[in-house]
């Protein structure tokens, strides 16, 4: 009697070990799964390739700031637009250029390609930067600030630094 139970038991914990197995992260991706998120040493190796000040960019506090625009934005690759437009692959693309997103004229009409330095600028004090944008936030005001959340936002949005 005491025997069964212990190899149902034994029969359980096997079964459990088992299943663990097939839905665990342990296991392989199927070969044709999408390029996985990049790893902590993979965005360490990213930030350290930005130009200065940007290479030295605190990432934690970069991620903290961003819960300013997590209400309007999201970043990550085919991310819904919310509010604002999804800002994956923002640096290098002219302002107001997302196709499907409805921007204001002001933005539609700016002209310029998005980098570090307009970006500093744009978070600083959006409606001063582009008086008639309909981005309603007040501003980032802390330059040490912006300088973190460029970089996280850099590392996050697929950015690549010209060879
Ligand atoms: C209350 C909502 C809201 C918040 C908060 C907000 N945004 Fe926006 N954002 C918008 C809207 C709306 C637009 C489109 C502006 C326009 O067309 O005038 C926009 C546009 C932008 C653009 C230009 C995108 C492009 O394709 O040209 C960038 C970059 C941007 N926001 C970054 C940020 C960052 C970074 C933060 C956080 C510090 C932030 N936004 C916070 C609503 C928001």
């Amino acid at each position: 009697m005491r025997t069964l139970k212990l190899v149902a038991l034994a029969a359980l914990a096997i079964s459990a070990v088992a299943c663990s197995r097939d839905g665990g992260s342990s296991s392989a991706p199927p070969a044709d799964a999408p390029a996985s998120a990049p790893t902590d040493a993979e965005k360490a190796a990213a930030l350290a390739a930005l130009p200065a000040p940007y290479n030295t960019g605190d990432l934690s506090n970069g991620q903290r700031k961003f819960a300013l625009c997590r209400s309007c934005h999201t970043i990550t690759e085919g991310g819904p637009d919310l509010t604002g437009p999804n800002l994956y692959g923002v640096f290098g693309r002219k302002a107001g250029a997302k196709a499907d997103y409805n921007y204001s004229d002001v933005v539609k009409a700016a002209g310029f390609v998005w980098d570090a330095e307009h970006l500093d600028k744009w978070l600083a004090d959006p409606r001063g930067f582009m008086p008639g944008t309909k981005m309603t936030f007040a501003g980032l005001k802390d330059p040490k600030d912006r300088i973190d959340l460029i970089a996280y936002l850099k590392v996050e949005t697929g950015y690549k630094p010209a060879p």
